[in-house]
């Protein structure tokens, strides 16, 4: 069978190896793809916002099924689009990628069926968010409404941090706001494959937001992660299931509106219990590239039988026993303004110690001709990546890799699962 994937980032290098094992597929394009995917992957340049060509693209090449990695392509519908062309697809319609999409429409889902989530409140207008600020204790959570890869989120200490978050916030037209209670705990992300009525556990991972060491500074895309979550035991995880997870799936197939993929739950384990964060629609990046480390079995298998409704009778995902950690190499300045064409080096030496480095934010410069020369284009550039027996030995396995890449211009945490 042929494959399209469609995204460019260290999750869809993570996907694409494990796709490219499966013995079911043929061929296996990517859309952007990147240097590390066109190892695994043909390559293709196809604007995915134009849904029409992708659909072409895949009658002309005979692609039976579409993975979609990132969310932005899922909330403007391209799952619908292909699928009613008759295309089999990994990844939600754009109803059901509201979860992620639309904060305020996650929240007043979480309401309606009783699912554990700080107390909210959805704001239209910068007068209104100010009058309910009262109503919120000490910190408060400023959110804007849609997708801001990352950076939409103040957890606000003071009023006054609070009030700066919202205007910024309201400076562009249209936007809303959702106040949240600031719930306290440590946080782990759940990973459930769902084929509208059906799903199967699929892992969990902790990841590390901050830029810094300590977990101090700017929120990025993720800086490393590991899999599976310490804190998240089978007993939480079962809560999370039940409370959590289970009714959001059966509001969803109830509304009309079925989520078909991989539904991310991010948790806080509170003493109360596991409540809801937030839901992303997708792998997260870089926790997807620990899961894939981990993973056991047949990838297009069962992302297959998730596109077709047909979960109940694939085999039951597996994952190896141990841990895996990824750490992201990112360039210098990310997130604020990452120095982009810095050269990199180091990855046959760092892939050497048994472990692997999935590209993200990196290109190919043949500029001077030789064509071999591997430079950055992105933020977060590299997720250096390994699996062992227990986290303490994946970590140092990762690091042990980390020191082989030779990149001047990048920089990564130390204390990536340090908090196992
Ligand atoms: P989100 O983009 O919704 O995942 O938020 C980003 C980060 O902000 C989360 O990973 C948490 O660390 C933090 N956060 C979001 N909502 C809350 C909340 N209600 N209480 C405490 N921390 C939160
Ligand atoms: N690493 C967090 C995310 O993928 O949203």
């Amino acid at each position: 069978m042929n494959v399209l994937l469609v995204g460019g980032g260290g999750r869809e290098h993570a996907l694409a190896w494990r796709l490219a094992q499966s013995p079911g597929l043929m061929r296996l394009f990517a859309a952007p793809g990147n240097p590390g995917i066109a190892t695994h992957a043909e390559c293709v340049a196809l604007d995915i916002a134009d849904h029409g060509a992708v659909l072409d693209f895949c009658r002309s090449r005979d692609v039976a099924l579409v993975v979609i990695g990132p969310e932005a392509p899922l909330v403007a519908g391209l799952a619908d689009d292909l699928r009613e062309g008759g295309v089999a697809v990994f990844g939600p319609s754009a109803a059901a990628a509201r979860l992620e999409g639309s904060k305020g429409f996650t929240k007043d889902l979480c309401a309606r069926v009783h699912i554990p989530t700080a107390a909210y409140r959805r704001l239209a207008s910068l007068a209104d968010a100010l009058a309910a600020l009262d109503g919120f204790g000490l910190p408060v959570v400023v959110k804007a409404d849609g997708l801001a890869a990352g950076k939409g989120v103040t957890v606000a200490a003071t009023r006054g941090e609070a009030v700066d978050a919202l205007s910024a916030l309201f400076q562009v037209p249209g936007a809303e706001a959702v106040l949240e209670r600031f719930l306290s705990g440590r946080e782990a992300s759940l990973f459930v494959l769902c084929d509208g009525a059906d799903i199967a556990a699929f892992g969990s991972a902790e990841d590390h937001k901050r830029v810094g060491e300590g977990d101090t500074g700017p929120n990025t895309g993720g800086m490393g992660a590991f899999s599976p979550s310490v804190a998240l035991t089978p007993d939480l995880e079962e809560q999370a299931m039940a409370r959590i997870v289970r009714p959001t799936v059966a509001a969803l197939a109830q509304d009309g509106t079925p989520f078909v993929g991989v539904l991310y739950a991010g948790l806080m384990l509170t003493d109360e219990g596991p409540q809801l964060i937030e839901y992303n629609v997708r792998f997260g990046d870089p926790e997807c590239q620990a899961l894939m480390m981990r993973f056991e079995g047949d990838l297009l298998t069962l992302l297959l039988a998730v596109a077709q409704g047909r979960l109940a009778d694939a085999p039951h995902p597996r994952f190896a026993r141990g841990a895996a950690l990824g750490v992201v190499v990112a360039a210098r300045g990310y997130p604020d303004a990452p120095v982009a064409g810095g050269a990199i080096g180091g990855i046959a030496a760092a892939e050497a110690t048994g472990a692997r480095v999935f590209h993200a934010g990196t290109r190919a410069d043949d500029g001077d001709g030789d064509g071999g020369r591997l430079v950055a284009s992105g933020g977060r550039v590299l997720t250096v990546t390994a699996a062992a027996d227990t986290l303490a030995d994946a970590r140092a396995l990762a690091y042990r890799a980390v020191d082989r890449i030779d990149y001047p211009d990048g920089f990564h945490r130390r204390d990536i699962g340090a908090r196992g």
